[in-house]
C-alpha cells in the first residue's frame, strides 16, 4: 500500500511535503520519511508511526526537490531502517515506492553478490541498488529504464539522484498522479492529495516512466518512447474534512448515516420510481441477467452478502459472492447473461481491481458500487452505482457500509421492476419503508448513551461471538469485524444455526454472545439458539425488537431497534447499534479508534 509524494519546482518549506503526505495517511501509517536535495547533499528524516511524529521532528527547511512516503508494512517490521526513502550504497539515489516487488529476493541475492550492502528487510531497497548498478554506465533515466525491466510486481516509484536536479518516476499497477502547479510539479498516490494545490493533472498511464525538471515534464513508455501528455481538469470539490465536535471520525460517520440514506433516496428515487443513470447497460441486457457475481473485500463483502439475499429474493437470480482475493483465482466461467457487481468504498482495493480485470478479460460486464468517483474501479467498470456516502476517514467502515447495503437494496428493487417480477403495489410499499430507514437509524442514535453503558459492561470480555440468521447473518459478520478491528478483541461472526456444529464449544460464562434477533421468519429459531447459549451460561446481548417477557429474560442485556414493516431493511438499522457498540468498547479500552494498528483505509496491495 503506502502513499508517496514527490515535488520539484520553486522553493518551498519542507512541511509542504509532509502536509501533502498527510492526505495519504489513509494508505498506511506504520512509519514515514522524507528526503530533500540540499546544498549538494541530501537531508533525510524518518520516523516510526504517524506523520505527526515526523512533522514534529522537522525544522523549517527550504527545498525545491524532494520525496516523502507513508508506509503500510509488507516486507519488514515498521522501524526506522525499513522506512522509506531508501537509498543506494553511496547514499546518492533516494527512492520512495508503493507496491510490491515480487522478485526482490532474487534481485537482492544478485546485488549482494555484486557487493551491494542492504540495510533493510524491504523489497523496495533493491530499487536504489539496481539504479546504482545501472547508473555506473548510464545516466539516471537510462538506469531507470533498465531497472524497471528487472522488476516484477507492482510499483509507483518516485526518485531523485543527488546533484541532478530532476525528479524521476515509474508506474506499473499502482496509482500515480501528476499535479501541474504554477510553481512546479507534484506527484502523489491519489487525486485528493493534489486538489488543494491544483485542478490540472495527469493521471499517469500504466507502464510509464517520467522525468520532471523545473519547467518541463516528459513521459515515456517502458521502452523509452515518448507518450503524449494527457492533461485533465478535475472539478471535484475538496471537501473540508473535520471531526466537528465528535471525538472521532468514526463516531461522526456513524451519526451521518441517516443523512446518507436520505441522500441516496433523493438521488435515485424520482416520481416514485428508482432510476440509475450510469449503469451503461441497455434495458434488454438488464432483463436478460440470470446470474450475478459479487466481488468485494472486508466490510464491502458483508454489504455484498446482504445484497445476495436481496437479489435472490426479489430478482430471482442466482447470486455467487466471493471475497475478491479468492474470486480472482477461481476458474469462473461467465456467460453473456451474467453480471458482476464489484463493491468498494475506495475503488482502489487491489484485490477487487484484480478480480474485476480478470472478469472483464473473460467477457463479463461489471458494475461498480463505489464511494469514490474517479477511482480506478469506477474508471475500469462499464457501469457505476455511486454510494454517495461522502469521504469516510475512519479506517473502520460505517456509513460506507450502510450506503452500499442501501444501494444494493435500491438496485434489487430496480431490477425486480425491470424484470417485471415485483408488482407496483409491493414496490410502492417497499419504497415507503426505505424512506423510514433514516428515521429508524435516528431513533437508535438518540440512544447512543444507553449503548455506551452496555458496551462499558461488556468490554471486560476477552472473546465475542456475533450470531444472526438469514439476511442478518452478514450483519453478524460485520458486527464482529467492527469490534475486532478497533478493539482488538477476538470476535467471530457466525450463522446462528451453525453454532451447534462447533463454536458452541466456546460458550461458558466468560464468553459474550451478541445475538441479532429481530422479528422475521427465522425469529423463533434464533430464540432457540439463544436458549442453547443460556443453557451453557454464555452472556447474551440481544439486538432485538418486539420480544415478549420470557424472551427478554433470556438476555443479559438488550438493545432495542424499531419494529420494521419490512424486515429486509433490518441490516441497515442493526448495523448502527453494532457500530456504536464496537466504538464504545474500543473507547472504553483506550484504543486508537480512527487508525487502528496494522490497518489502512485503502488496501492497494494484493
Ligand atoms: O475500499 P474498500 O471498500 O474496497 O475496502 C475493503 C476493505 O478493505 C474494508 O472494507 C475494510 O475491511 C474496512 N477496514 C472495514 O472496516
Amino acid at each position: 500500500m503506502c502513499g508517496i509524494v514527490g515535488y520539484i519546482g520553486k522553493e518551498k518549506n519542507i512541511h509542504f511535503l509532509v502536509d501533502t503526505l498527510k492526505y495519504l495517511e489513509y494508505r498506511g501509517y506504520d512509519s514515514c520519511g522524507v528526503a530533500v536535495a540540499k546544498n549538494g547533499g541530501v537531508f533525510l528524516q524518518k520516523s516510526k508511526g504517524k506523520i505527526e511524529n515526523l512533522k514534529a521532528r522537522l525544522k523549517e527547511e527550504k527545498f525545491s526537490l524532494g520525496i516523502a512516503h507513508t508506509r503500510w508494512a509488507t516486507h519488514g517490521v515498521p522501524n526506522h531502517l525499513n522506512s522509506h526513502p531508501h537509498f543506494d550504497c553511496c547514499k546518492e539515489i533516494f527512492v520512495v515506492h508503493n507496491g510490491i516487488i515480487e522478485n526482490y529476493a532474487t534481485l537482492k541475492d544478485r546485488l549482494i553478490r555484486k557487493g551491494h550492502k542492504f540495510i533493510s528487510q524491504t523489497d523496495t531497497e533493491v530499487i536504489p541498488h539496481l539504479l546504482e548498478e545501472f547508473n555506473k554506465k548510464e545516466d539516471i533515466f537510462e538506469a531507470l529504464i533498465h531497472t524497471v525491466e528487472e522488476l516484477e510486481g507492482s510499483f509507483a516509484i518516485v526518485l531523485f539522484r543527488k546533484n541532478t536536479h530532476k525528479l524521476l518516476f515509474a508506474k506499473k499497477d499502482s496509482p500515480l498522479i501528476l499535479g501541474i502547479l504554477e510553481e512546479g510539479f507534484l506527484l502523489t498516490s491519489d487525486i485528493p492529495a493534489i486538489l488543494p494545490f491544483t485542478k490540472e493533472l495527469i493521471n499517469i498511464e500504466d507502464k510509464s516512466l517520467g522525468v520532471l525538471e523545473d519547467n518541463r515534464c516528459r513521459i515515456f513508455d517502458f521502452n523509452g518512447k515518448n507518450r503524449k501528455l494527457k492533461k485533465e481538469r478535475v472539478e471535484l470539490h475538496q471537501v473540508a474534512i473535520s471531526k466537528k465536535d465528535y471525538s472521532h471520525f468514526m463516531l461522526k460517520e456513524i451519526f451521518e448515516q441517516p443523512k446518507v440514506m436520505e441522500r441516496l433516496i433523493s438521488f435515485y428515487v424520482k416520481d416514485e420510481e428508482i432510476n440509475f443513470k450510469d449503469l451503461n447497460l441497455p434495458l434488454t441486457k438488464l432483463k436478460e441477467i440470470s446470474k450475478i457475481f459479487i466481488f468485494a473485500c472486508g466490510t464491502a463483502y458483508h454489504a455484498g452478502f446482504v445484497g445476495k439475499y436481496l437479489l435472490e429474493k426479489y430478482v430471482g437470480v442466482d447470486v455467487e459472492i466471493d471475497v475478491s482475493s479468492e474470486a480472482r483465482y477461481r476458474k469462473i466461467r461467465f456467460s453473456s447473461k451474467d453480471l458482476v457487481l464489484a463493491i468498494s468504498q475506495s475503488g482502489e482495493t487491489a484485490d477487487t481491481l484484480a478480480a474485476v480485470r480478470e472478469a472483464k478479460r473473460k467477457g463479463a460486464k461489471v458494475i461498480a458500487i463505489c464511494n469514490v468517483l474517479g477511482s480506478t474501479l469506477t474508471k475500469e467498470s462499464e457501469g457505476l452505482i455511486s454510494t454517495l456516502a461522502g469521504p469516510e476517514i475512519g479506517v473502520a467502515s460505517t456509513k460506507a457500509y450502510t450506503a452500499q447495503v442501501f444501494s444494493l437494496l435500491l438496485f434489487s428493487l430496480y431490477l425486480a421492476r425491470v424484470k417485471n417480477i415485483m408488482n407496483a403495489n409491493s414496490f410502492a410499499n417497499f419504497l415507503k419503508e426505505l424512506k423510514n430507514v433514516p428515521l429508524y437509524q435516528k431513533e437508535i442514535l438518540e440512544r447512543a448513551n444507553e449503548i455506551e453503558k452496555i458496551a462499558n459492561k461488556f468490554s471486560r470480555f476477552g472473546c465475542f461471538l456475533f450470531l444472526g440468521r438469514g439476511i442478518n447473518y452478514p450483519s453478524a459478520l460485520e458486527g464482529a469485524l467492527k469490534l475486532k478491528e478497533i478493539s482488538y478483541i477476538p470476535a467471530e461472526g457466525y450463522p446462528a444455526g451453525e453454532m451447534k456444529h462447533g463454536p458452541i464449544a466456546l460458550i461458558d460464562e466468560y464468553r459474550a454472545v451478541v445475538c441479532i434477533a429481530v422479528k422475521d421468519e427465522l425469529y423463533s429459531k434464533m430464540i432457540s439458539n439463544v436458549q442453547e447459549i443460556k443453557a451453557r451460561k454464555g452472556k447474551v446481548l440481544g439486538v432485538v425488537n418486539d420480544l415478549n417477557e420470557d424472551e427478554a429474560r433470556l438476555m443479559d442485556e438488550i438493545i432495542t431497534v424499531p419494529n420494521f414493516r419490512i424486515t429486509d431493511v433490518s441490516p441497515l438499522v442493526v448495523a448502527v447499534p453494532l457500530q456504536l457498540f464496537a466504538y464504545f468498547v474500543a473507547k472504553n479500552l483506550g484504543c486508537e479508534i480512527d487508525q487502528p494498528r496494522n490497518l489502512a483505509k485503502s488496501v492497494t496491495v494484493e
